[in-house]
C-alpha cells in the first residue's frame, strides 16, 4: 500500500472516530455541512489524483468505489459537484478540478445512443459555462444539443429516451420509450437556443414538456415512469415502469425529476401551465400519506412494505433543489419544505461521517430495486443535487 494511501486511511479513521464520538442527532447548519463536504469530497478527489488517472465515482459496489466511463448517464455529476463546491467555498482548487473533470467529458457531446446527454453535459459544461463564462464551452453544449436532437421524434413530439430494446425485465417491443427523467434533458435545449438563437431547440423542449404533461401523469399528478409512443402514427402504446415497484406505482425519483423538470420549464418559458404543474406535483408529494415525517421519500410511494422499505435520499435532494428554485417564483411553503428536507439530509441519519461512506456525502439512496442494483447506497447524483440545494438555499438567504 502506498504511503499516501496509508496516511489517508489513518486520517480518515481518526476523523471517523472523532465524529462518531460526537454523533448526536443535530441539524447541521450550512457551514458545518460545507466544511464536511470539503473534507469528504476532498478525500474523494485526492484518491483519484493519487491514481494518476481521471476517474468518475458513481456509487459503492462490493464495498469499493464504483467508477464509471464517460458514456455513463451519471458521468456529468462529479464535474458538477466540483463546480458547486467552488460556489460554496470560493476556493480556486475546486474550480481547477471543475475544469479538469468537465473537459474530460468532451467526447460525451457526440453521444446519441440514449437521452442522458442532457444530464451529462448540462451538469458539467453547463455549470462550467455559468461559472467561467468560457465561450469554448458553448460549442460543446451546442454539439450535445444536436446529439440530443437526433432522438427527437416529430410525430409524437418527444425525445426518445431509450432504444426500442430496453423493455420491462427483458421484454422487448417498445417503439419510442420516454421516461419521466427525460424532463431533465430539456434544460440543455433551452440553453442551446439561448446560445445560438436557433429556436428549434426551444420548440422541441416545449413540445416534449407538453406531450409529457398530457400523457405521463395520472389524475392525482403522480407520474408513470415509462410511456411508449407510436413514432409513426403518434399516440401512446403503453404506460409502464422500469425502476418503480409496479406499472401503476409512483417511483419516487421519477416524481422528483418531474417536479424539477417543470420548474425548469417555467423558468425558461414563464408559461403558467408549467408552474401549475410543478405545484400539482408538489401537492401530490407532500400530501401523500406515505411521505415520511423527515420528508425523505421511500424509493416508491407504493412500495408494499412501507415503512420497512429503503429510502431514496437522491429523490429528496432533487426535490429540495427544485423547491428552492420554485420558491423564487411563488411563495407557497416551498422554501420551508426544502429547508426541512435539507435539515434531514444534513443530519447524521443521511449525511455520512467524515472518512466513511467511501467519501460520498449522502447515504441511503436507491438506483433500481427491480434491477437489483444500487440499493441503499450513496450515489453521485444524490450528492450533486444536495450541493445544488445548498447553493440555492445560500443564494436565496443572502438576498
Ligand atoms: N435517470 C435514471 C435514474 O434516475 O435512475
Amino acid at each position: 500500500m502506498k504511503l499516501k494511501t496509508l496516511i489517508y486511511l489513518a486520517a480518515a479513521g481518526l476523523l471517523a472516530s472523532c465524529a462518531s464520538a460526537d454523533q448526536k442527532p443535530v441539524i447541521n447548519p450550512i457551514q458545518e455541512t460545507v466544511a464536511l463536504a470539503v473534507q469528504q469530497i476532498g478525500f474523494q478527489t485526492e484518491l483519484i489524483e493519487q491514481s494518476g488517472k481521471i476517474m468518475i465515482p458513481r456509487t459503492i459496489k462490493n464495498d469499493k468505489i464504483h467508477y464509471v466511463p464517460i458514456d455513463d448517464w451519471t458521468s456529468g455529476f462529479f464535474a458538477g459537484t466540483m463546480w458547486y463546491m467552488y460556489d460554496l467555498t470560493g476556493d480556486e482548487k475546486w474550480k481547477t478540478l471543475g475544469v479538469k473533470y468537465t473537459e474530460h467529458l468532451d467526447s460525451a457531446k457526440y453521444l446519441t445512443w440514449h437521452h442522458d446527454v442532457g444530464f451529462m453535459i448540462n451538469c458539467s459544461y453547463g455549470n462550467a459555462l455559468r461559472v467561467t463564462g468560457d465561450t469554448a464551452y458553448k460549442s460543446v453544449m451546442m454539439e450535445a444539443a444536436r446529439s440530443l436532437a437526433t432522438r427527437y421524434r416529430p410525430v409524437p413530439g418527444v425525445i426518445q429516451s431509450w432504444d426500442e430494446d430496453r423493455g420491462w425485465q427483458g421484454k422487448r417491443g417498445w417503439m419510442c420509450p420516454v421516461i419521466i427523467d427525460n424532463m431533465m434533458n430539456l434544460e440543455l435545449f433551452f440553453e442551446a437556443t439561448r446560445i445560438s438563437g436557433d429556436s428549434s431547440f426551444y420548440k422541441m423542449a416545449v413540445s416534449h414538456a407538453d406531450v409529457t404533461m398530457a400523457h405521463h401523469f395520472r389524475d392525482d399528478y403522480s407520474s408513470y415512469h415509462v410511456v411508449d409512443y407510436d413514432k409513426i402514427k403518434g399516440g401512446v402504446r403503453s404506460r409502464e415502469t422500469a425502476q418503480g415497484y409496479a406499472h401503476e406505482s409512483a417511483w419516487a425519483r421519477g416524481q422528483a425529476w418531474a417536479l424539477y423538470g417543470y420548474t425548469v420549464c417555467y423558468r425558461e418559458t414563464r408559461d403558467e401551465r408549467y408552474l401549475k404543474m410543478a405545484e400539482n406535483i408538489y401537492n401530490y408529494l407532500f400530501n401523500h400519506p406515505n411521505m415520511p415525517a423527515d420528508l425523505v421519500p421511500y424509493w416508491d410511494f407504493d412500495a408494499p412494505a412501507i415503512p420497512n422499505e429503503p429510502r431514496d435520499a437522491s429523490a429528496a435532494a432533487i426535490i429540495a433543489s427544485a423547491l428552492y428554485e420554485l420558491s423564487t417564483y411563488k411563495q407557497n411553503g416551498f422554501k420551508e419544505t426544502a429547508d426541512k428536507i435539507v435539515a434531514s439530509l444534513a443530519s447524521p441519519a443521511y449525511l455520512a461521517i467524515v472518512g466513511t461512506n467511501h467519501n460520498f456525502l449522502l447515504m441511503h439512496s436507491v438506483g433500481s430495486i427491480p434491477h437489483g442494483h444500487e440499493i441503499d447506497v450513496p450515489l453521485n447524483y444524490a450528492d450533486y443535487y444536495f450541493l445544488e440545494a445548498l447553493v440555492r438555499k445560500q443564494n436565496i438567504e443572502k438576498k
